[in-house]
């Protein structure tokens, strides 16, 4: 099989790694990809959403699938091109996409089809939306309505801090992502990231992660897209994931295509366990990043068949997914200045052997033309590694963080506190 793989962060970078080690693929071309996928793949320099662009690029390379990693590809219309190109693509429609590219619609969306989420205000005006504040107790929840690559939310007890929020998303600081402001109720309980595969029939849940949202230890600092994962995680009981599937996973896809849009892709549940079950936080119309990374390392099967399944409506024909026992810990290296203005340019060096049972994934580095590599963006590695035992999984990509020269760099050291203690 010829696969296309569009994207460019570190989820990407353990998609390819993933699809690279399957007996299915004889050619793996990504764009606009990084110097870690470059071990894997072909890289072209089409960038995510140019979507006539991708169009070509998959014609050119006769390209049997093509995977979309970023939700930006999705809210393009990339996978509504493919498809009157009759090409496969792992990844829902521009329609399906507003799960994710607008907040406004999935809480509509969830009153419409009757899935649990928190109280919430849609404001179209600064004023509007510092008026409903009162409508709620603090912490307040801002967020950005439209995609704001993880930046558009605000989490504060103060309420001149929710203020300035509104006032900067209003004032043009998302863009057109902030046209509009959603706030939202704060769900008590602990957060999960839930995902399920569809092929606009058929569904199937398709593991869970843990995240850290927040930028420091112990939860500290502004909200991130996402400092460290691990999986297992013990908040995914038997019963949350019966109550997630049946809730919300299920229900999301059922009202999709009742609206006229089937799901074709991974959906990915971010849910608070309350008191009273599950509450849907957001949903994201594509793996996790950095989720993704701790699912394939721990993901056993062979994950090209699931994707061309869901592209290609034969997701029913396929087992459930063999998951590896051993725990999955990911650790996010950020360039200091992140998540606000990151240092660029600065210089990483990775150790050719990294340790045993470990990954390096690329997020947001480039190589000077003396094919040093440095840093370009705010999260740059991502340090994944499995182990026996969490802890054990958790002391290897601690070790292999602490033998990265990144001077530049900085990363949580409290990754999985939440299982480890
Ligand atoms: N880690 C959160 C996200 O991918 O949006």
């Amino acid at each position: 099989m010829n696969i296309l793989l569009v994207g460019s962060g570190g989820r990407e970078h353990a998609l390819a790694w993933k699809i690279a080690a399957s007996p299915l693929v004889t050619r793996i071309v990504a764009t606009p990809g990084n110097p870690g996928m470059a071990e894997h793949c072909e890289l072209r320099g089409v960038a995510a959403t140019d979507v006539p662009g991708l169009l070509q690029l998959a014609r050119e390379i006769a390209a049997d699938l093509v995977v979309i990693g970023p939700e930006t590809s999705v809210e393009a219309g990339l996978a509504d091109a493919l498809a009157e190109a009759a090409i496969p693509c792992f990844g829902p429609t521009a329609q399906a996409g507003q799960l994710e590219s607008s907040k406004a619609f999935t809480k509509a969306f969830c009153d419409r089809h009757g899935l649990p989420t928190g109280a919430y205000a849609i404001c179209e005006t600064a004023a509007e939306a510092r008026a409903s504040l009162a409508r709620f107790a603090p912490p307040y929840v801002i967020k950005a309505d439209g995609l704001a690559a993880g930046k558009g939310v605000v989490v504060t007890p103060d309420l001149a801090e929710a203020q300035v929020a509104i006032d900067d998303a209003f004032g043009g600081r998302f863009g057109a992502a902030g046209a509009r402001v959603v706030i939202e109720e704060f769900l008590e309980g602990e957060i999960g990231s839930l995902f399920a595969l569809c092929d606009g029939k058929t569904a199937m849940l398709f593991g869970g992660v843990q995240d850290h949202k927040r930028a420091f230890d112990g939860d500290k600092g502004p909200n991130t897209g996402g400092m460290g994962t691990y999986s297992p995680a013990p908040v995914f009981t038997p019963q949350l994931v019966e109550q997630v599937r049946t809730r919300l996973a299920e229900p999301a896809f059922a009202g999709i295509a009742r609206d006229g849009a089937p799901y074709r892709g991974v959906l990915f549940v971010e849910l608070m366990a309350t008191r009273n079950g599950p509450k849907l936080v957001e949903f994201n119309v594509r793996f996790g990043d950095p989720e993704c990374q701790v699912l394939m390392l721990r993901l056993e099967s062979d994950l090209v068949p699931y994707l061309l399944a869901c592209a290609t409506g034969t997701l029913a024909d396929m087992p459930p997914p063999v998951w590896r026992d051993e725990p999955a810990v990911c650790v996010v290296l950020a360039a200091e200045g992140y998540p606000g203005t990151p240092r660029a340019g600065g210089e990483i060096r990775i150790p050719d052997t990294p340790g045993e049972g470990v990954a390096v994934f690329h997020a947001g580095t480039r190589r000077d033309e003396a094919g040093v590599l440095r840093a370009a963006g705010g999260r740059v590695l991502n340090v994944c590694a499995r182990g026996p035992t969490l802890r054990e999984a958790r002391d290897r990509a601690y070790a292999a963080v602490d033998a990265i020269h990144f001077p530049d760099g900085f990363c949580r050291r409290d990754i999985g506190w939440r299982a480890l203690g």
